[in-house]
């Protein structure tokens, strides 16, 4: 399997990396695909993952990464064999839906997934910071030791994973990693944490090292701000652009609507580097995921959802206006018509239908109905996923 998946992704891994992946095929949660010679030439790992849906409340969906096809095989359809297999396994199990982060974004559409959550990556010059106060902050900001911030972290991206729209759940050994310095020589990381009457409300990881090509000044490079709180969230980007020396903060994935920018007296100073899709998600079960998620107004809509490979389903969705809805199956006829993936899109609020709309994803069959579904499907905040470390 290591094998395999070295020569797929081109890589030699390092000892850390090695162990890591050693363990996790070990524990056999990990589906290969083989010829009749023996030959193992694909392969998969599969997790259960709970994936935050507006509400927000809790999806159960299934988790595929380390994806990867020897390339003594690539192109004769073993993919799209592991994408079946790991399908209906997800599909027996309950699931509703997949997730993964592709690292291609030509790959997964085919198979009914579509980007659900965006990531942004900033720059911020110091020089050009000024910032209007956030949320009086109640609390205060100081400096955990490596071994604080193994024991105290996985409880706070617990709980603020469970807020956010996008956000899935985080084994307890991928903290190891985060804690592991990853920056370039010369960069030293750091955690912060934000503490309220005893209890942690946030939590930044970055890094201090030098600027590139010998720039004078240091530069901060933030790997993970996660925080239950708005208060928590404004002190450590206080924390984070006051650090003596720096001249500059760069970003790893960020919300899409990252709050900062509204606290800027300057905002064009919060650059944004790239928007990139992030996670993706297949809708396995279209009803029982409408049904799972909450809506930002009443009314009754039927959609007819499309896709490659069963026959088309028509739901008719009816919320309440309290935020739930029912969904049921229909022969009525469909006031919106879209693909599965164009769903999946939408769903976490990350896509606008009437982007969906306009590309011809989703086609309106009853005047109002695009209207309709964009007061149902709306969310407050863009959906973002931490990630994977
Ligand atoms: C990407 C990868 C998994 C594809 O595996 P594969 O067995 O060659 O794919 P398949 O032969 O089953 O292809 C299925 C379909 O996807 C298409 N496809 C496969 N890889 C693609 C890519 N990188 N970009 C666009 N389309 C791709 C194929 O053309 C085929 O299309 P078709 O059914 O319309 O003819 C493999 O090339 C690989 O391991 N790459 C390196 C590691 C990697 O990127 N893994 C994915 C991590 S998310």
């Amino acid at each position: 399997m290591l094998a395999c998946s070295e020569a797929a992704y081109g890589v030699r891994y390092g000892e850390a990396a090695r162990d890591r992946l050693l363990e996790r095929f070990d524990g056999g949660d990990v589906r290969c695909a083989v010829t009749g010679d023996g030959e193992l030439v694909g392969l998969a790992a599969i997790d259960d993952v709970e994936l935050t849906v507006p509400g927000p409340a809790l999806l159960r969906v299934a988790g595929w990464s380390e994806v990867a096809v020897a390339p003594t095989a690539r192109r004769r359809g073993v993919l799209r064999a592991l994408v079946g297999a790991l399908r209906a396994e997800a599909v027996a199990d309950g699931r509703a839906g997949a997730v993964l982060f592709a690292s291609e974004a030509g790959i997964y559409g085919r198979f009914g997934f579509a980007p659900a959550c965006s990531a942004a990556r900033y720059q911020l010059d110091l020089a050009r910071v000024r910032l209007r106060p956030g949320p009086a902050p109640a609390g205060r900001v100081h400096l955990l030791r490596p071994n604080e911030a193994a024991s105290a972290l996985p409880a706070v991206f617990d709980a603020a994973r469970r807020l956010r729209p996008g956000e899935v759940d985080r084994a307890a050994g991928a903290f190891a990693t985060l804690l592991e310095p990853t920056g370039p020589a010369g960069a030293a990381r750091f955690v912060a944490a934000y503490e309220r009457s005893g209890r942690l409300d946030g939590y930044a990881v970055y890094d201090v090292g030098p600027r590139p090509g010998g720039r004078p000044g240091r530069q901060v490079e933030l790997v993970e701000l996660v925080a239950v709180a708005a208060s928590a969230e404004a002190a450590l980007w206080d924390h984070l652009l006051a650090t003596d020396l720096v001249r500059l903060l760069v970003t790893g994935e960020r919300p899409v609507d990252e709050a900062l920018r509204h606290r800027l007296e300057d905002p064009r100073a919060l650059e944004t580097v790239a928007v990139e899709d992030h996670l993706w998600l297949c809708l396995l079960d279209p009803a029982v995921a409408l049904a799972a998620r909450r809506y930002g107004a009443p009314g009754r809509l039927i959609l007819e959802v499309r896709t490659e490979s069963d026959p088309p389903s028509r739901l008719l969705l009816a919320s309440d206006g309290a935020g739930s809805a029912t969904v049921a199956p229909t022969t009525a006829p469909a006031d919106l018509v879209l693909d599965g993936a164009a769903l999946a899109a939408a769903y976490l609020g990350g896509t606008s239908l009437g982007s969906l709309c306009r590309a011809g994803r989703v086609q309106e069959q009853r005047p109002g109905a695009r209207s309709l579904a964009t007061a149902l499907l709306a969310t407050e905040d863009a959906p973002f996923c931490t990630g994977d470390v």
